[in-house]
């Protein structure tokens, strides 16, 4: 019997001992599993740290060259973009190019003007502006000159339209008495659209600092201007005269 309660105290010992050992390796298990996540949690967050670093450089490079494109855009001498300039240079030449078109129309238009009108006063103030007209080509020749740029018009379906009007108005009203009146307000709606340019043209030349072009331009507004003026004292003339 007493050999029996050893051999069975030594299984109980032995069993004990191996499940000790079973509980050691899986607490080490675990414990190796635990450092495991850890450290890949670890890896994970610097990974996650390292994205946020690198978008927030991407987001700081991107704000500096719009900071950039924007500091650019105010570093014209002028204190305007540069492609402003560029801009409202194009637009000069462009009109520039229009109203030589339009004045070489109306040099051939106003002899037209000045034969239908009946009235003498009339008469010669489309004979004066005609010779007035041949110096304003004249100047714009020297604005041309002074961009550096061969004089040269840009075709104007605006100022085609205007003059057409006013050969409606030769033959609709020739021979009647109001024809003179409406020839005066033919040569103000040429007067208008030249003004409406000149003025324009002056500006930009102003602001580009083209001062001889802007002071050659000024000279031929202010001829237009007086004209306008002409044909209205010359209508007003006019209409008295049949009134009476
Ligand atoms: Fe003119």
């Amino acid at each position: 019997m007493a050999s029996t309660a050893s051999a069975a105290t030594r299984g109980s010992k032995t069993r004990s001992a191996s499940a000790a050992n079973g509980r050691t390796a899986a607490r080490s298990a675990a414990a190796k599993t635990s450092n495991k996540a850890t450290e890949t949690g670890k890896a994970t967050a610097k990974a996650s740290e390292m994205t946020k670093a690198s978008e927030m450089a991407k987001g700081a490079a991107g704000a500096s060259t719009t900071k950039n494109a924007a500091a650019r855009q105010r570093m014209a001498p002028s204190g305007q973009p540069s492609e402003m300039q560029e801009g409202l240079k194009e637009l000069f030449t462009a009109m520039l190019k229009d109203i030589y078109y339009a004045e070489k129309q109306i040099l051939k238009s106003l002899p037209k003007m000045a034969k239908a009108a009946k009235t003498e006063e009339l008469k010669q103030g489309f004979e004066q502006h005609r010779e007035e007209t041949a110096g304003q080509i004249e100047r714009l020749e020297k604005v041309f000159a002074a961009i550096g740029q061969k004089a040269k018009g840009e075709q104007c379906e605006a100022i085609q339209g205007i003059l057409e009007e006013g050969k409606e108005v030769m033959e609709d009203f020739k021979g009647k008495p109001a024809l003179d009146i409406g020839l005066c307000g033919a040569g103000k709606a040429v007067e208008h659209y030249e003004i409406a340019r000149y003025s324009s043209l002056r500006t930009l030349a102003q602001h580009l600092g083209m001062k001889d072009a802007a002071k050659l331009i000024e000279a031929n507004l202010a001829e237009e201007m007086k004209t306008d003026k002409l044909l209205d004292q010359c209508a007003q003339t006019v209409m008295l005269s049949k009134a009476v």
